[in-house]
């Protein structure tokens, strides 16, 4: 069973130099040429599908199956009913089954208001930065069934993640879910992948990997630097609070049985600026540095 992955891909036109035309062109030859079975990603894949109709239509209408998983900025500029529909996706959550594998795709993008669990839409979550990125106990109660009820493995898809110490404000019930699974099933769950830290990280932790995937396009750099040229920044509104991927990054990954194989790729960075000559701190949050990489892996789970 063999995709490509990609994640963060940020199509927004004089705003970021996020995914171009071109650079969609060159996941979908890949997807073509490495004979991948569908496409997905882990979120961000544009700011409202209502900015950019025709890009998210060649997308959706490629010739190879072509998947989406909800962001914090999918439907930043969309409602987010009306980013679901434009996505073509059934729910913010949803599964399918392919090539023996089951790949469950969650929303975690979610506050809490009170009691009560808000979903994104509109760019209504950005005040309430302690409670963002929750998932509420009825996504958490379906995913336990979705993953113990699959007659396959399954592949779990996030946009924030559930490992890092930034991620998902209540991963450990996630963790919980997915441990009991496997405890009570072994390799009910083989992978979780995540976007949204736009870094290249992989862990295994009590027998699943965990693939914090990189973005397509760029690091964001909470203060604004000044070294790319004037033009440029007055083409694209936030290039200065950002680092460039030279190339667009993706993954080629193949599953068979138990074993994940990544064949990922190295770029560089945009003029060869780093994080520490933009001024800021090398490392995020999660202590984790900024390369223009996604790693290459070959994983047997034992
Ligand atoms: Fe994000």
């Amino acid at each position: 069973m063999k995709f490509l992955l990609f994640s963060d891909l940020h199509h927004y036109p004089n705003v970021f130099d996020g995914g171009t035309w071109e650079d969609l062109g060159v996941l979908q030859k890949a997807a073509e040429e490495n004979e991948c079975e569908f496409m997905i990603h882990a979120g961000d894949f544009c700011h409202g599908p209502s900015l950019v109709p025709d890009y998210v239509k060649a997308y959706n209408e490629f010739h190879i199956p072509s998947y989406h998983c909800l962001g914090n900025h999918d439907s930043d500029k969309t409602p987010i009913e009306e980013t679901l529909k434009a996505y073509n996706m059934p729910d913010d959550h949803y599964y399918f089954d392919h090539g023996g594998y089951r790949m469950i795709i969650t929303n975690p993008n979610f506050y809490k208001d009170g009691e009560e669990y808000v979903r994104y839409s509109m760019g209504n979550y950005y005040p309430h930065a302690d409670t963002r990125e929750t998932m509420p106990p009825d996504q958490i109660a379906w995913l336990k069934e979705t993953v113990e009820s699959s007659p396959y493995p399954c592949i779990i898809f996030s946009h924030p993640s559930f490992e890092r110490c930034d991620g998902v404000k209540n991963r450990d019930r996630i963790l919980d879910v997915i441990d009991e699974a496997n405890r009570k099933k072994p390799h009910s769950v083989l992978m979780c992948i995540n976007g949204h830290h736009h870094r290249d990280f992989v862990r295994i932790r009590n027998g699943v990997i965990y693939w914090d995937m990189n973005s397509v396009s760029y690091d964001w750099v909470p203060n604004q630097h000044d070294c790319y040229p004037k033009e440029l920044c007055d083409e694209i509104r936030l290039l200065n609070h950002t680092l460039v991927y030279e190339d667009p990054l993706y993954a080629i990954v193949t599953v068979e049985g138990t074993t994940v194989t990544a064949e990922g790729m190295e770029s560089s960075m945009m003029l060869g600026v780093t994080r520490e000559q933009s001024g800021n701190v090398p490392y995020d949050k999660a202590g984790r540095p900024v390369t223009p990489t996604v790693q290459s892996f070959n994983i047997t789970l034992g």
